[in-house]
C-alpha cells in the first residue's frame, strides 16, 4: 500500500496532495496565484516564487490534515522537478527534500507534463468505494496522450506511464496560452480559457472563419500563434490597432470567441486523428487545463469513438494544475523501483 505526498510548484499553484494506491486521492489543496499576477496579464515568476514559499507549508499541513495522515503513513514524497519557472520548481523541490530527509523517506522527481495525462487515472475522495476494483482502470497500453495546457501543447506515444516518447509539440504557443491571449484581446480578463468558453457558448461558430495551421501533412507539431494573430486583425484591424474589442457588438464578441474555439478544436481534432494513425493505440489520455474544455472534451470523445479506443480524462479539478497528479505519478514510479537523490535538479524545459 502506497501513500505519497506531492508537491506541485511549477508555476501559478501551490499545491500538496495525498495519494494512496497510486489512485485514490485522499487530499488535494491547491492554492491559486492568480489575484497576484492578474494585473499583470500574466505570471511574473519572481512574484510567483516568492508566494509559494511563504503558502508551501501551510499547504502541506492542510494536505495532511485533510487526509489524517501522519509522517509515518508515508511512503514517498514526491515533486514536479521539470519544466516549469525554475525559481518556482527549487521551492517545491527543496521543500520535498527536506521532509524527504527529515522523514526518511524516498523522494521521486516527476515531469510535470507526464503528470497530467497520469490525472486521468485519479479517483477523487468522493468516487472512492472499497471495491477491489476501481472505475476507470489503466488504460490499456499503448496509448497516445495529448496534453493541452497553458505552457504545454503535446502528443506522445505512451507504453506505460513510465516510459513516454514525445511525438510533436508546440513551435510557439500553447493552446492554453492562446485561450489566454484571445481573452486579453477581448478584454475578459485572465486567465481566459473558461471566459472565452462562457462567452463562445453564445456565439455562432461559423460566422467567423479563422485559418486552420497544420504546418503540412505529416506534421503532430502545433502552431497557435497565427490563430492569435488572425483573432486580432479580426478584432483590432489589420495593423491590430486601429479598433478595440468594445466597438464589437456583444454578438460578434461571441462569434469570435466561437470561431476561435472552434478552429482549436478542429486542429486538435485533425492532430490526434494523425497520432491514432501511425500508433494505432489501444487507448486515448488528454490531460492539461483545456481538457477542462466541454466543446474539446466532446470532439475528443467523438475520435476516440471513431477510433474504437476508450479515452481517458481527468475529472475537472484534474485538468489544472494540481499535485494529486503528482503523487499519482511519484506512485508510480516508486511502484517501478525508481526513485531521485537528495541532489534532484530543476529543469526549466524538458
Ligand atoms: O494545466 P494548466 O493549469 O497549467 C499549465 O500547466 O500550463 O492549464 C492552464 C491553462 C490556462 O491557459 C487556461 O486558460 C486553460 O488552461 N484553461 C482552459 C479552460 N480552463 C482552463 N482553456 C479552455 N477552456 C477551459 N474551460
Ligand atoms: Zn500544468
Amino acid at each position: 500500500m502506497s501513500c505519497v505526498l506531492g508537491i506541485e510548484t511549477s508555476c501559478d499553484e501551490t499545491a500538496c496532495a495525498i495519494v494512496r494506491d497510486r489512485r485514490k486521492v485522499q487530499s488535494s489543496v491547491v492554492r491559486t496565484q492568480i489575484d497576484l499576477h492578474k494585473k499583470y496579464g500574466g505570471v511574473v515568476p519572481e512574484i510567483a516564487a516568492r508566494a509559494h514559499i511563504e503558502w508551501l507549508n501551510d499547504i502541506v499541513a492542510q494536505a495532511m490534515h485533510r487526509a489524517a495522515v501522519e509522517p509515518a503513513d508515508i511512503t514517498g514524497i514526491g515533486v514536479a522537478h521539470c519544466p516549469g519557472l525554475v525559481g518556482c520548481l527549487l521551492v517545491g523541490v527543496s521543500a520535498a527534500k527536506a521532509l524527504a530527509f527529515a522523514w526518511d523517506k524516498p523522494l521521486l522527481g516527476v515531469h510535470h507534463v507526464h503528470a497530467h495525462l497520469y490525472a486521468s487515472c485519479l479517483i477523487p475522495p468522493e468516487d472512492i468505494t472499497d471495491q477491489p476494483s476501481l472505475p476507470p482502470d489503466y488504460p490499456p497500453w499503448p496509448a497516445v496522450g495529448l496534453v493541452i495546457s497553458g505552457g504545454h501543447t503535446a502528443l506522445y506515444e505512451v507504453e506505460n506511464f513510465t516510459a513516454l516518447r514525445r511525438l510533436g509539440s508546440t513551435i510557439d504557443d500553447a493552446v492554453g496560452e492562446a485561450f489566454d491571449k484571445v481573452a486579453a484581446i477581448l478584454q475578459l480578463g485572465y486567465p481566459g480559457g473558461p471566459l472565452v468558453e462562457t462567452l463562445a457558448l453564445r456565439g455562432h461558430a461559423d460566422a467567423v472563419k479563422f485559418p486552420l495551421s497544420l504546418l503540412g501533412r505529416e506534421s503532430l507539431d502545433f502552431s497557435f500563434s497565427g490563430l492569435k494573430t488572425a483573432v486580432l486583425y479580426h478584432v483590432n484591424g489589420q495593423g491590430g490597432t486601429q479598433r478595440t474589442s468594445a466597438d464589437l457588438s456583444p454578438q460578434q464578441r461571441a462569434d469570435t470567441a466561437a470561431g476561435f474555439e472552434r478552429t482549436v478544436v478542429e486542429v486538435l481534432t485533425i492532430k490526434v486523428r494523425r497520432a491514432l494513425e501511425i500508433i494505432r493505440p489501444r487507448s486515448l489520455i488528454v490531460g492539461g487545463g483545456v481538457a477542462a474544455n466541454q466543446a474539446v472534451r466532446g470532439a475528443l470523445q467523438r475520435v476516440a469513438r471513431q477510433a474504437g479506443i476508450p479515452l481517458f480524462l481527468p475529472v475537472q479539478a484534474y485538468c489544472t494544475d494540481n499535485a494529486a497528479m503528482i503523487a499519482g505519478l511519484a506512485a508510480e514510479l516508486l511502484a517501478h523501483g525508481q526513485h531521485a537523490d537528495l541532489d534532484l535538479g530543476v529543469i526549466a524545459t524538458a
